[in-house]
């Protein structure tokens, strides 16, 4: 189907944008924070673990890095070792800045924003004002619903459908832009169409698979 049919045949209103490997490369930060508390532990976990634990909240992704642990840990054990991550990930964090946005992505997002779309952050991370104040996005997005406002991590659709109450838009009228298969399968569970850039693309997860970025252009005219 062409865009412009998508664009009559789904009214669409609406694009909510994964963070993570999305908007900006945190993914990388997330992959060495994991390795150096894995390391620590002394567990394996190697960049075809960490891609499983794209879109996926912090306990759940530590329960992922823990299938190859043999020991036995208590539940304040494994909060300590999530927080340790944390902390370590915060650090990187705090490094970034507005050269750390693609002139890219933003230009991309200009563009959509020019055509009328409303814009809107769906990520599962309890990071993700932070992040966004510091890449000079605060205050950018329609709408932010992140890891702070939801239960249920991604492949379940909670951040998207809270993303589109937020714009009052249907599911059924928005756009899902993820790097994740999970978050692929979130947007799909919510009743939403989903276009993947990076590691989603390549397993072909969504309904446009695309190479770059900047290609949501010729997705949602
Ligand atoms: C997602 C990332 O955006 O946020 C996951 O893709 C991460 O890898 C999740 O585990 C939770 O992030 P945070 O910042 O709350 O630990
Ligand atoms: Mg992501």
């Amino acid at each position: 189907m062409t865009p412009f049919v998508e664009r009559i045949m789904f009214n669409m209103k609406a694009i909510i944008l994964d963070l993570d490997g999305v908007i900006c490369h945190t993914d990388e930060y997330h992959y060495l924070a994991w390795k150096a508390m894995a390391d620590g532990l002394g567990v394996y976990f190697d960049r075809e673990i960490n891609n499983r634990l794209r879109g996926v909240s912090r306990m759940a992704s530590l329960e992922i890095v823990l299938e190859n642990y043999t020991g036995q840990l208590s539940q304040a054990e494994k909060e300590a070792l999530a927080e340790q991550k944390n902390e370590l990930y915060k650090e990187s964090l705090k490094q970034m800045s507005p050269a750390d946005l693609s002139e890219e992505v933003k230009s991309t997002l200009d563009t959509l924003r020019s055509r009328g779309y409303k814009l809107a952050i769906g990520s599962s991370s309890k990071n993700a004002p932070f992040i966004l104040q510091q890449i000079g996005l605060g205050g950018y997005f329609d709408a932010i619903s992140d890891g702070n406002n939801i239960t249920r991590s991604k492949p379940d659709p909670e951040v998207f459908v809270k993303a589109a109450e937020m714009l009052c838009v249907p599911c059924a009228e928005c756009l899902v832009v993820e790097d994740a298969v999970a978050g692929a399968q979130a947007g799909h569970a919510g009743g939403m169409r989903v276009a993947c850039v990076g590691d989603a693309a390549a397993e072909k997860a969504g309904d446009y698979n695309l190479t770059s970025f900047r290609e949501l252009l010729e997705v949602v005219l």
